[in-house]
């Protein structure tokens, strides 16, 4: 039975309470209570998906505190996904964004959680597809976000499958803009895949090499380097540039930014997937063809290892990907 506390009356009619109910969002420069933060029904960005977002984490460290991991990579991603787009005019400075996010986990007391910057066009230049007039807003929420593929993902690996959809070609969307409605292409593959019994989908680009998963980088081990494809086809993730410079200077194996073919994945001694949401996660199966030994392999353990000590402050050179909550 529902309690009047996890739930709303409005209207006479009761809402469910929603995961992100009771918390605090930063909207075009105030903190609101989520259930206030709302948009006009006929939002440019609504209707057509022009708008840029960033997805970013803060650890609770070792030494009690908090830590927002690369705060000033995702907000600098966060403002050419808008040039890319051509959103001029964003009504806050980098600085103003940067100092929201911090005041954001403070104001809703959280220890770790992740935190959705956004980029949106509102109502007032009316719905056409050419507006004159884009009257730029920005939000930002924040929740409390364990493991996106699950605690199990993390330990023994995924099981992944390629998608029947291609990612976009490079002059359909701009891959290099992590922007709102590209993601339809991401939703409809993993879709596919989670229905068909897998975790994660593998994305090709239109030429049939291997691009990048629904929402994560990929990366493959073989025979003493690293490989990952170039930035020509992919997002240019912020875990996957934390990834090759700790695999490159504290593992020491070389890592190759080169376009990998499907059979490749299949033979690699390992796979695995980075991204602000799922951090480093194994791939132990792909079109259901073991990966290495069938589980989560040693170096991709030993680069979450590292990275985990990275976020949660246990690492003096890394402390300058941190930002003190
Ligand atoms: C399509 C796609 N590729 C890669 C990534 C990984 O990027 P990052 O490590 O910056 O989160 C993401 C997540 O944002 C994504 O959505």
């Amino acid at each position: 039975m529902m309690t009047k506390k996890n739930s709303d009356v409005k209207n006479g009619k009761t809402k469910k309470a929603g995961p992100f109910d009771g918390s605090k969002v930063w909207m075009d420069g105030e903190f609101v209570d989520y259930s206030d933060a709302n948009i006009p029904i006929n939002s440019h960005s609504l209707h057509y998906g022009l708008g840029a977002f960033e997805g970013i984490r803060c650890y609770e460290t070792l030494k009690g505190g908090s830590a927002i991991f690369r705060l000033k990579e995702h907000i600098d991603r966060l403002y050419y996904s808008c040039h890319i787009l051509q959103i001029n005019d964003i009504p806050f400075s980098k600085e103003e964004i940067f100092n929201a996010v911090i005041e954001l986990v403070k104001i809703n007391k959280f220890k770790g959680c992740y935190i959705r910057p956004i980029v949106y066009i509102g109502d007032e230049g009316g719905l056409g597809i050419f507006i004159k007039k884009y009257d730029v807003k920005v939000a930002i929420s924040a929740w409390v976000w364990g493991a996106y593929l699950g605690e199990e993902a993390l330990k023994s690996g995924i099981r992944a499958k390629v998608s029947s959809y291609a990612r976009f070609h490079v002059n359909t969307f701009m891959g290099m803009s992590k922007s709102t409605g590209q993601y339809i292409n991401s939703i409809l593959a993993k879709k596919e895949v989670v229905n068909a019994g897998y975790d994660e989908a593998i994305m090709l680009d239109t030429s049939g090499f291997v691009c990048e998963a629904s929402g994560e980088n990929i990366f493959i081990y073989s025979d003493g380097y690293i490989k990952t494809p170039p930035l020509s086809s992919v997002l240019p993730g912020i875990t996957r540039n934390s990834a090759i410079e700790i695999i490159q200077n504290e593992m020491k194996i070389p890592v190759k930014e080169e376009r990998i073919t499907r059979d490749e994945l299949y033979i690699a001694n390992e796979v695995f997937l980075t991204g602000t949401a799922a951090e480093v996660t194994p791939v132990r199966e792909i079109d259901d063809r073991k990966i290495g030994k069938g589980k989560a392999g040693d170096v991709t353990l030993e680069l979450q290892d590292i990275f985990f000590k990275i976020v949660k402050g246990q690492n003096k050179k890394y402390e300058k990907w941190l930002t003190k909550v």
